[in-house]
């Protein structure tokens, strides 16, 4: 691993570099056309103007008089800013439902910072959890399997007397890594990929049952099978596997989702970091792995793991950036690498019921300059026949997003042998196509977006929530319609109306919900509701989910207190009426970290979060992280952990 930067710092960073060097839509013209007509210009200045001499929130308070919007939320916001703990809005409990570390079944050993091994870990809860679903257990709505995602690995926060902090050049301090041993490479393998776990509300709290016959532990070791188009393709044979069809496990799980026929889907995201090793300029697989940034070496793995080094086994990247299947009600079941829906740094795969039956799952590739994409499934969703959806996600048409400039969007198919997708583009077939997703989006004209996150259908309006969480990479002059601010430091959230309602359209329309940041600094070009408290405004949107009336709930990863002033947390934003735009703070994570999954509990009652790399402020280690949340003890490292939120005494949440 680099050892300047911390995984979380280079995680941005490697989203930070933005690997799409076509030249689809750098339009400036185009813009200026576009917002002329809806009347940008006119306004923009007119705000700028403004802002010489009053700032717009200082502007509300001359408007005072007027009524507030009737916002969908109901809830005391809390207050913006960070410290060591978390926070939830007066009337409510945040309680710690499982730690890393966390016994997962009644015979794990118990949690021993100072003695973690491979075995151990593959037996308790990962690191760094992410994506949370929930599937109801025989109906009841006080037992379930919680099933959760952790993405990646902070070793300076989990292993003892492993890192330091040293001061640089200017006196900045920073955190040198240790020595990778095989031990602790294995350990990480085994706290990466997924947990679930069964858990039961006992006295109105959620509890994990540890003898709850389909726990079980998904991680780099896990066997998997390659599916649909790719499976058995040459270009995913490797020495330990000539078939082309069974991996060991899955990484970088970021979001994900769970389908109508309830099966959980585990996005891999930044797969190009575990790689290092070099391939020849002039080997067939060097533009595809350029484009994904394949090897990046975050991690070490490749020293002792032969299938890391693409020296060694150039094929095995290309197994690697699926979206994954997996039956969390047959706990001896392959989980499955569905190759239809595209080889991207997947950030989730959320779905939805089309008019018709058939299946859409709305996919980002967070990237700077990557895209939005959409699959479409051939066959028909069938409630009462469950076999009948085993693998209806091998069978569908991908799509990616063209946001035009007339306020429509195209979803452009990846289908080979159409619109350029051809032999002589270098696509010798569909598998091409989707192993080289993004080229295919290049070479279609898809459009260049501000890291595209989570994507979120809602079922009860038609709409789709497309979180953008940022963009400092992107130039004046290479703003699009769907991505209007140079420098977007704060990112945006843009809203889909699907054609008719009918989220399998090929064409649907676009507008843009929130502009982010602080709106009292009238530069940054934020556009929340005046009624937004100074407490109410986010940046960096990244998660989010629909609650059971359709309400939108956004979290954020990057909030910090030299970014915003504020941690990362949880906010409700309204969609609808006069109060569109406005937006409250509900929950806050403590000091260095992200907020993950949130995910609500069938009835609203319940809202799990996943708090993220906790205590990483980019100069921590395990004996000095920021904060030693959430156990508070001596000797105890800090913990990324799932939080319950439940309103004391019950009821509908927000
Ligand atoms: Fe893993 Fe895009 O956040
Ligand atoms: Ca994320
Ligand atoms: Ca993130």
């Amino acid at each position: 691993m680099n050892g300047m930067l911390t995984p979380t710092q280079i995680h941005d960073a490697g989203e930070d570099i933005g690997r799409n060097a076509s030249a689809n839509l750098t339009m400036g013209d185009i813009i200026n056309r576009r917002f002329s007509r809806r009347g940008f210009v006119a306004g923009a200045l007119a705000v700028s103007a403004i802002s010489a001499t009053v700032s717009p929130l200082a502007l509300l308070t001359a408007g005072e008089a007027r009524a507030a919007a009737k916002s969908a939320f109901d809830f005391a916001e809390i207050e913006a800013g960070a410290d060591e703990n978390h926070h939830v809005a007066a009337g409510y409990d945040a309680d710690v439902l499982v730690r890393w570390g966390d016994k997962i079944f009644a015979d794990s050993p118990e949690f021993d910072p100072l003695a973690q091994t491979p075995e151990s870990q593959a037996r308790q809860f990962g690191y760094n959890n992410d994506y949370i679903g929930f599937l109801p257990l025989d109906g009841s709505a006080d037992r379930g399997l919680l099933l959760v995602n952790h993405e990646y690995t902070n070793p300076e926060l989990m292993f003892p007397a492993f890192a330091r902090i040293e001061k640089d050049a200017e006196g900045k301090e920073k955190v040198t890594m240790g020595e990778f041993t095989r031990e602790l490479v294995d350990i990480e393998m085994n706290a990466h990929g997924g947990t679930i776990i069964e858990i039961a509300l006992e006295n109105g709290k959620w509890k994990p049952v540890l003898d709850g016959k389909y726990n079980r532990r998904i991680t780099v070791a896990t066997e998997m099978t390659l599916s649909g188009p790719v499976a058995g393709h040459d270009r995913v044979k490797t020495a330990a596997d000539p078939t082309g069809t069974k991996v060991l496990g899955t990484l970088n799980n970021c979001a994900g989702g769970v389908t109508p026929w309830g099966t959980w889907l585990m996005a891999e995201e930044n797969f190009h970091g575990y790689f290092v090793g070099e391939l020849p300029a002039d080997h067939p697989e060097a533009a595809n792995y350029a484009r994904y940034g394949v090897p990046e070496g975050w991690y070490n793995w490749g020293k002792y793991h032969d299938r890391f080094d693409v020296s060694k086994e150039p094929n095995e990247a290309n197994r690697f950036g699926w979206v994954v299947e997996v039956d969390p009600m047959d706990p001896a079941s392959i989980p499955v690498k569905r190759t239809a829906l595209g080889r991207t740094k997947h950030e989730g795969a959320e779905s939805v019921v089309s008019k018709d039956g058939r299946v859409v799952f709305y996919c980002g590739d967070d990237e700077r300059f990557d895209y939005v994409y959409k699959f479409v499934t051939d066959g028909k969703f069938d409630p009462t026949n469950p076999s009948a959806n085993r693998d209806l996600l091998d069978r569908g048409t991908l799509h990616v997003a063209k946001f035009n400039e007339d306020g429509t969007v195209d979803w452009l198919p990846l289908i080979h042998g159409q619109n350029g997708l051809t032999t002589e583009n270098g696509f010798a077939d569909q598998a091409g196509v989707l192993i080289e997703a993004r080229r295919a989006g290049d070479v279609l004209g898809a459009t260049k977006m501000d890291r595209p996150e989570d994507v979120q259908p809602n079922l009860k309006t038609g709409k789709v929530y497309v979180m953008l969480t940022n963009n400092s990479k992107r130039k004046a002059g290479d703003e699009n319609p769907a991505n209007p601010r140079a420098d977007n430091k704060f990112g945006h959230i843009i809203e889909i109306t699907e054609d008719g309602g009918d989220f399998a359209a090929t064409k649907s329309t676009w507008s843009i919900l929130l502009k982010c940041g602080d709106p009292s600094i009238a530069d940054v070009g934020a556009s929340f509701s005046a009624d937004t408290s100074k407490n109410g405004w986010f940046g960096m949107p990244d998660n989010c989910a629909i609650d059971n009336d359709g309400r939108l709930w956004v979290t954020t990863d990057g909030n910090s207190l030299k970014a915003t002033g504020r941690a990362d947390g949880v906010w409700a934003v309204d969609t609808d009426g006069e109060a569109r735009g406005t937006s409250k703070l509900f929950f806050r994570v403590p000091i260095g970290a992200e907020m993950c999954g949130p995910c609500f509990a069938p009835g609203g009652e319940t809202l799990f979060v996943a708090v993220q790399h906790p205590g990483d402020d980019g100069s921590a280690t395990f004996e000095n992280p920021a904060t030693r949340w959430p156990d508070f003890k001596e000797g105890m490292p800090v913990r990324p952990a799932v939080l319950a939120i439940a309103k004391q005494g019950g009821g509908r949440i927000g």
